[in-house]
């Protein structure tokens, strides 16, 4: 491309009329964009923006974070899926808070050294907080970046993400670092969007070697994507004589770890819904149940694969209760599941039952 910096200037131009009004934009509270882009990287904006004014009102600092525990980050986060995000974020506030006097650091070597900082989420915040120069390459970035660009090779290429990231910093080079980013964030956003892209609108078009190529909607090349596979899962509803339901802490380092769910889990393929339910609650809690009428059954998608969760009565038999494989059970009305953490899944159940 001839002269890149011409383009940026475009871009910025219509960034200054056109930009989203969104609340981490207000800011330049460290803490206040890391917890936004945590939450960014893996839920939609608009979905974003109430979890994130009740995180902050919740947690407003570093140190209230830190000092809160798992339980209550949990379910502050509840809803917004993918929990990981919420247990390495309350992991490295305390550690910000123990070994880094409560503020956020402003190297990258730093930040990309704390649990759930990858290179995407040190740049954000070293752009929009510190003000350095660190393009944010995110799904956005990368699209415009090869469109502009005309890359064929694979994005999913360690290779094309080295070449797409020289790119960008070298396109961040003559601009405001913090409204570049958010400028190709938005532009990727709301016109270079990967199916339908507006070029009309797009203040590169002219320079973009993708569209005067027609091959805009072609790129970027990603790898093929595998299936997702499908699971059955079961989840065994065990009440008491006062009418307690018995529920159970996932441990803390598994899919979901730290929220709450009814005994059961995934069925081996040699093994019906039933027998897979007595197998998981006599390892999970060391208990043996009498499986009996079946009660619900819901969809949930997760990133690798989704499930189907069938709900069933159960009654208890044999056995005393005991933590096996969980890390905590108490027996709950179900008027108080909402102080409790579940995922989705067991919510939609809970919903039906
Ligand atoms: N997606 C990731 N980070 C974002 C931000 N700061 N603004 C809008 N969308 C984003």
């Amino acid at each position: 491309m001839n002269d890149i910096g011409a383009v940026i200037e475009r871009i910025l131009a219509w960034f200054a009329e056109k930009k989203r009004d969104l609340p981490w934009r207000d800011t330049t509270n460290p803490y206040f964009i890391w917890v936004s882009e945590v939450m960014l990287q893996q839920t939609q904006v608009d979905t974003v923006i109430p979890f994130y004014h009740r995180f902050l009102s919740r947690f407003p600092t570093v140190e209230s974070l830190a000092e809160a525990s798992l339980q209550e980050v949990l379910k502050t986060w509840e809803n917004m899926g993918y929990y990981a995000r919420a247990r390495h974020l309350h992991t490295a506030a305390r550690e910000i808070a123990d070994s880094m006097d409560g503020k956020v650091p402003s190297t990258y070597e730093e930040l990309i050294g704390l649990p759930g900082i990858g290179s995407y989420t040190a740049s954000a915040i070293l752009s929009f907080a510190f003000g350095k120069r660190h393009p944010a390459v995110d799904g956005n970035m990368r699209r415009v970046v090869c469109r502009l660009f005309s890359i064929q090779d694979s994005v999913d290429q360690p290779r094309t993400k080295k070449k797409i990231l020289e790119l960008a910093t070298d396109m961040i080079f003559s601009a405001d670092p913090a409204c570049f980013n958010h400028a190709i964030m938005d532009l990727g956003a709301t016109v270079c969007t990967p199916r339908n892209p507006s070029c009309p609108a797009c203040p590169a078009q002219g320079a973009c070697l993708a569209f005067e190529q027609g091959n805009q909607e072609g790129l970027p090349v990603t790898r093929k994507k595998k299936p997702i596979p499908h699971k059955h899962m079961t989840a065994g509803i065990i009440a008491d004589e006062t009418g307690r339901l018995l529920i159970i802490q996932r441990p803390n380092k598994r899919l979901l770890g730290g929220l709450w769910k009814f005994p059961g889990g995934f069925k081996d393929s040699k093994e019906t819904l039933e027998q897979g339910l007595i197998r998981r609650v006599r390892e999970e809690l060391g208990i043996g149940i009498e499986v009996q009428e079946a009660l619900a059954s819901v969809e949930h998608a997760y990133t690798h694969f989704r499930i189907t969760l069938h709900a069933f009565q159960c009654q208890w038999r044999t056995g005393k209760l005991q933590v096996l494989d969980c890390q905590d059970y108490q027996w709950s009305n179900p008027k108080d599941f909402s102080s409790f953490p579940f995922s989705k899944a067991e919510r939609k159940i809970i919903a039906l039952l």
